[in-house]
């Protein structure tokens, strides 16, 4: 039996789903805080799918202790478990210096709180964990850049972008398939994120185009946009250990856009 923390989370809700048929309990916040020590009626997991993290990036700048709490504290509560579980990390745990791939075996440097919280709650995990990471997730539910382009590209011609940040946007349902492959491999650290490479603005034209929606994107600076938190100016991810390869971030943008057409998607 699987069990799925942050089960309310865009990645939990799609791991409930990829698992369904395995049988899987999922848990949202309101039914484990992860802060706290699990529930009784946990039954026996096999393995434990921990998606619960605090994602507010910006926000852990303000608050790294809380930020940490749920990042590190939520982490070590699952491991203590003693059963295998996954954990999923981000590349904001890079700091973006390098101009081709990230891989396994370069050495982490977050700049952002967030980035700090979850590296330290990779090493929280313990010795039987695979740490998936990967980057900029979105799906048809819950906040993500694909929701909240589509809901801006109904109220404005045009749309402030950064196009000084590189990465590689991951479906959700995408991620949660190759979770499967990925707990198939020994226990470590993996790299698991979509094809192909784009920044914010280049990804929010292809959300215009592919909902068909006129809107223009403007694209601008990092330092014009002025959020709190440092971002890595690219933070592409490929794996050099045999972490399962992912389709296309196009071909997720057409799967987020059709569930959401088909009004498929939930809260
Ligand atoms: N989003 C990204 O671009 C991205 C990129 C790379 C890696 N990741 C990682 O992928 C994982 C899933 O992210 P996501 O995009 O699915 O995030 P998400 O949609 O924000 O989901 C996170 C879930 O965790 C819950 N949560 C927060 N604090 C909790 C606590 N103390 N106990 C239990 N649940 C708690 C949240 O509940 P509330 O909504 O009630 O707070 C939310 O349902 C995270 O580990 C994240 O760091 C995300």
């Amino acid at each position: 039996m699987y069990l799925v923390t942050g089960a309310g989370g865009q990645l939990g809700g799609a791991l409930c789903e990829e698992f369904d048929e395995d049988g899987v309990v999922c848990l949202t916040r309101a039914e484990w805080d992860v802060e706290l020590p699990p529930p009784a009626a946990l039954g026996a997991p096999d393995v434990i799918l921990h998606a619960a993290a605090w994602t507010n990036v910006d926000g852990a700048e303000d608050d790294p202790q809380g930020a940490a709490a749920v990042n590190v504290g939520g982490t070590a509560n699952v491991a203590a478990l003693g059963v295998p579980l996954v954990v999923y990390s981000t590349d904001y745990v890079f700091d973006g210096q390098k101009s081709e791939p990230y891989l396994e075996s370069d050495g982490p440097n977050p700049r952002s709180a967030y980035g700090r919280t979850k590296l330290h709650g990779e090493a929280a995990a313990g010795e039987q964990a695979w740490i998936i990471r990967s980057s900029w997730l979105f799906g048809p539910t819950g906040n993500n850049f694909v929701r909240t382009m589509l809901r801006l590209g109904e109220e404005r011609d045009e749309v402030a972008v950064v196009d000084d940040q590189r990465g590689s946007p991951t479906y959700v349902g995408h991620l949660a398939a190759a979770t499967r492959q990925v707990l198939l491999l020994p226990y470590g650290v993996y790299h698991v994120a979509a094809a192909g490479d784009v920044t914010w603005a280049g990804f929010a034209e292809a959300i215009f185009e592919e909902a068909g929606l006129p809107t223009r994107v403007r694209r601008i600076s990092t330092a014009e946009l002025g959020r709190p938190a440092p971002r890595p100016e690219y933070s592409v991810l490929r794996s050099e250990k045999g972490a399962p390869e992912l389709p296309h971030w196009r071909e997720g943008l057409r799967e987020t856009i059709a569930a959401i057409r088909a009004g498929t998607a939930t809260e």
